[in-house]
């Protein structure tokens, strides 16, 4: 069995209330719900950290170091300028998963640009709340599981 770890970026704690012509309204405990019902048939467990500031989410990437096998993020507008959270990144061994409600590409201009795209195995973008279970789904193919 391995620990994924699915982080969430700032603003992402109002999901179901925020802007649901863009993103819907399930609510960020019930996307953990959908990640963590894609996982458990396969054996895995998610931990779920949500945090509107860089140092939460950096500290979380250090945490899963040598304890978690994959990390999916959803940086929320991180995405598009937080080095350090790249480079939090970069320093992780295990497989890295992108993801992001919307099409961030069909937005303003300045969400076409991802800073830690360089950085992992995939990206699931524009899908909404299916896009949690695909993303559960790739990375524990990557696990080979
Ligand atoms: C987002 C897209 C980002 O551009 C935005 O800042 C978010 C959410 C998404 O899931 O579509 O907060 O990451």
């Amino acid at each position: 069995m391995a620990t994924i770890l699915l982080l969430s970026g700032p603003n992402l704690n109002l999901l179901g209330d925020r802007e649901p012509q863009i993103y819907g309204t399930t609510t960020l405990d019930d996307l953990v719900d959908i990640a963590r019902s894609a996982a458990a048939p396969r054996g895995h467990d998610v931990e779920h950290v949500q945090s509107n500031s860089e140092a939460g989410l950096i500290d979380a990437i250090h945490g899963a170091r040598k304890r978690c096998a994959a990390i999916i993020i959803n940086p929320g507008a991180f995405t598009h300028y937080a080095y350090a959270i790249a480079d939090a990144l970069a320093a992780f061994d295990g497989v890295k998963l992108e993801l992001h409600l919307s099409n961030t590409h069909t937005r303003e201009s300045w969400r076409h640009r991802s800073v830690v795209s360089p950085y992992v195995n995939g990206i699931v973008a524009g899908l909404g709340a299916t896009g949690y279970r695909i993303a559960v789904d790739a990375v524990c193919e990557q696990l080979g599981t």
